[in-house]
């Protein structure tokens, strides 16, 4: 499979914390550390390390963050298509707590210069099997993106994350839509705690397949008038979170069947569970996400 991947790539800051302060509170850190991350660098890296040939799009920096995040790229094999702007790269300040819960705070900076996709863009585009975009990236673009690849019949793939203002009446030109359910209750516009089958009733309403992610609980999918079906999830360790939803987003458009027919959801669920549940037992995003390799031997265990 071919995937374009087009979106953020972030500097991460990572606090390791006890546990995650509250307003007015202060408390030290175990440790900091960086790492490369952002939504679309790890959905990325997550894609070509699982085994796709991969492009992906994003706006960089001139700094030296962003020289290591296009190196991390390219060694993933991945072909880097970057604008290089005068905002600096985006960052994340991320407090990881003791049970490898996170709390993150991004700074697009480079990021919200990712407008306007050049022919050359819309190209890649056309020309991949599946195409994957979030929402740390300008909503103009994502659109542009999601009807790009319509018209060439790309398969797209939609990680609405972070929560915020998706126009639900464009999830019709959305194929698949990978959400957790902090996200799905957002969008569906039903209170959080709104249970998951709810949920995947009135997502798939607009016309698209829908995965929701459950942690630990593993995941649910939904689409093509069919009853839904539970993913399990492995049960590991949690070491740290950040990026496992990323990684299964990845590791999902890589394995995914071009026909994306029910058992191809359901097969490529299975294999992005396998990802992440590798991903939460490592430190820091970039640095957790597998191989094929070791995704195989897990689903094979
Ligand atoms: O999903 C995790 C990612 O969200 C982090 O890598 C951070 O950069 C933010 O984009
Ligand atoms: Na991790």
């Amino acid at each position: 499979m071919s995937v374009v991947v087009i979106g953020s790539a972030n500097l991460d800051l990572v606090y390791e914390v006890e546990r995650i302060p509250v307003p007015g509170e202060t408390v030290l850190s175990r440790g900091l550390a960086s790492f490369p991350g952002g939504k679309g660098n790890n959905q990325a890296i997550a894609a070509a390390r699982a085994g796709a040939e991969t492009r992906f799009i994003a706006a960089l920096g001139r700094d030296e963050a962003a020289d290591a995040l296009a190196a991390q790229v390219r060694d993933a094999g991945i072909t880097l298509l970057d604008r290089r702007v005068d905002d600096p790269t985006g960052t994340a300040l991320i407090f990881v707590d003791r049970k490898g819960e996170n709390s993150i705070v991004v700074n697009s900076g480079a990021n919200a210069a990712l407008v306007d996709l050049t022919e050359a863009e819309l190209a890649e585009i056309a020309e991949a099997d599946v195409m994957v975009v979030q929402l740390e990236t300008p909503l103009p673009t994502v659109t542009a993106a999601i009807r790009a690849a319509r018209a060439a019949d790309t398969v797209v793939v939609l990680n609405a994350a972070p929560s915020g203002a998706f126009p639900v009446e464009l999830l019709g030109e959305v194929d698949i839509l990978i959400v957790n359910e902090h996200e799905a209750a957002e969008l569906a516009g039903e209170p959080a705690g709104t249970g998951e089958r709810s949920l995947m009733s009135v997502l798939t309403s607009h016309g698209c397949d829908v995965v929701i992610t459950l942690g630990s609980d593993g995941a649910f999918v939904g689409g093509h008038g069919t009853q839904p079906v539970k993913v399990a999830a492995f049960p590991v360790e949690v070491k740290d979170t950040t990026g496992a939803g990323d990684v299964f987003v990845g590791a999902f458009a890589a394995s995914l069947d071009r026909t994306h027919d029910e058992r191809s959801l359901v097969e490529a669920t299975e294999f992005a569970t396998a990802a992440s549940a590798i991903a939460v037992q490592r430190k820091g995003a970039g640095p957790s996400i597998p191989t094929l390799k070791e995704i195989k031997h897990l689903l094979a265990s």
